[in-house]
């Protein structure tokens, strides 16, 4: 329960219908999109404007009061849901996309914006946004900026801190910070949005987003290789990047997730034999790109099996093999979702250890290891399913064999809580120290995602 005075100062700043404090309303923000991150808030506030977000963080600042900043509640490391009684703080309701400038191709969006309506007004003003993934429809700015999401694109136009030109975000200590002039060259000092992005809701509050836009690439053709295992796949991977300028995706599942779509969605296989590993190709350019991408597939060794599609129709549902694979997977979870990057030279021997590994930390019939993910940028993404929620043995193991072999626990998940354990593992204590300077002097009352990030 809320103590009544801030609940009443709470209602004072943002009004009584955004303070939603009934148990059965409030139950939805408490769970995480996985279903493995269960917890309790006794309240969920909805501020509608920057002002608005100040007030409340200045409220919480003073009462002591730490809280959970929410935007679509699609991350995927337990990060965005109160598991320590936090209040949550929902951005949705700053959804105003403005400033759209189809001259330098940039755009101010609120925090609470979707990707997908970013992309639409991106759209419209001749323009695309760059950074793309499954959840688009759900997933925000503020989650975004704050994840440093990356998704199926990024080989082509990078992450999400790419594209960020500035942000305004209100800080632990409930000063704003308003940097969204959107200047290509602006040298005057310390990158806050840069320090933003990625930070997990832990330093500030993103409001929202300078978005720098990219080419719209039309012309467009998919293609499904298979192969008979890891080392040829990703020895085509490297071939398409350096003989293929115009490769915008190159994604990575294997037999076993993919039969597992197929049968849960009712889809038909692809191709007409089973094979073991799978690479899905997007070609994206302003003319049409197949013929340069079917040269480049001739080219490629080890390729046993070829769908293309030309049109979008055909692309989107080759796509769907490749995307569907979260819900599939969570469909007969909830996994424990393990998203790393390993040196290239060293993926292949990920893929083929991981497994053994899995299976010596957490014996038993019903566990299964799901792999795919973000080929080109050495992202896998280990999901083990039939593991209980809070067996942290298989997160311990996989997290190991990473490090051992120079990788990063987090690709673009983030840490959030389900990894704050591991995070040693790849950043020194001298990192350490300097990370927790940097909360204690943006958010002195620690009150800001106090259960993210640091164990
Ligand atoms: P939330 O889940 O609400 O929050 C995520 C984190 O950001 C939390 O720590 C939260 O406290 C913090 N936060 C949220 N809003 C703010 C704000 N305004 N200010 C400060 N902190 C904030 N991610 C990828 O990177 N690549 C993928 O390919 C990808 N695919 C996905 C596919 C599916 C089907 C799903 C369900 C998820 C996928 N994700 C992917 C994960 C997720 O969509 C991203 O992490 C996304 O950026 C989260 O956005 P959100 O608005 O849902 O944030
Ligand atoms: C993906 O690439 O599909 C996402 O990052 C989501 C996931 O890891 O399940
Ligand atoms: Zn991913």
């Amino acid at each position: 329960m809320l103590p009544p005075a801030f609940e009443a100062e709470l209602v004072d700043v943002i009004g009584s219908r955004h303070v939603v404090t009934d148990p059965e309303i409030t139950a939805g923000w408490s769970v995480d999109w996985t279903g493995r991150f269960r917890g309790d808030t006794p309240a969920v506030v909805r501020p509608g404007s920057t002002a608005e977000v100040a007030g409340v963080i200045d409220a919480c600042r003073r009462a002591g009061i730490a809280l959970v900043p929410q935007g679509g509640n699609t991350g995927l490391v337990g990060g965005s849901v109160p598991l320590a009684d936090e209040v949550v703080l929902s951005l949705r309701r700053l959804d105003a996309i403005t400033d759209g400038d189809p001259i330098s191709g940039q755009l101010t969006a609120g925090a609470g914006a979707t990707i997908s309506a970013v992309a639409r007004v991106a759209s419209a003003m001749g323009w695309a946004y760059g950074v793309d993934w499954a959840a688009r429809d759900s997933a925000t700015v503020g989650g975004s900026v704050a994840t440093n999401a990356g998704g199926l694109r990024v080989l082509r136009h990078g992450d999400t801190r790419r594209q960020l030109m500035g942000v305004e975000a209100v800080l632990g200590d409930g000063s704003t910070v308003t940097h969204l002039g959107g200047l290509v060259k602006d040298n005057t000092g310390y990158d806050l949005a840069g320090l933003l992005c990625g930070s997990e809701g832990t330093l500030g509050v993103v409001t929202a987003a300078r978005l720098a836009l990219v080419t719209p690439l039309p012309q467009r053709v998919v293609a499904l290789l298979a192969f008979d295992g890891t080392d040829p796949l990703l020895a085509a991977v490297g071939l398409l990047r350096r003989e293929l300028p115009s490769l915008a995706a190159a994604e990575v599942f294997f037999g076993d997730g993919l039969a597992l779509v197929c049968e849960q969605l009712h889809l038909p296989a692809p191709l007409a034999a089973r094979h073991e590993a799978y690479l899905l190709v997007e070609a994206a350019s302003t003319t049409d790109p197949s013929t340069e991408l079917a040269l480049a597939v001739e080219s490629l060794a080890g390729v046993r099996d070829v769908a293309v599609a030309v049109d979008r129709a055909r692309g989107d549902a080759l796509w769907r093999y490749r995307e569907a694979h979260t819900e599939v997977i969570n469909a007969i979870g909830p996994p424990h979702k393990l998203d790393v990057t390993l040196p290239s030279a060293r993926l292949g021997e990920f893929v083929g250890r991981v497994r053994p590994v899995v299976a010596a930390a957490t014996p038993g019939p019903g566990v299964r290891t799901w792999l795919f993910g973000h080929a080109a940028d050495g992202n896998l993404h280990v999901n083990v399913t039939g593991v209980e929620p809070g067996d942290e043995r298989v997160d311990d193991a996989v997290l190991t064999l990473v490090a051992e072999l120079g990788g990063s626990i987090s690709a673009e998940h983030g840490i959030g809580t389900a990894k704050k354990r591991w995070l040693h593992l790849n950043r020194s204590p001298a990192e350490l120290a300097a990370m927790r300077a940097l909360k204690r002097a943006l958010d002195p009352a620690g009150i800001l995602n106090p259960n993210v990030l640091f164990d």
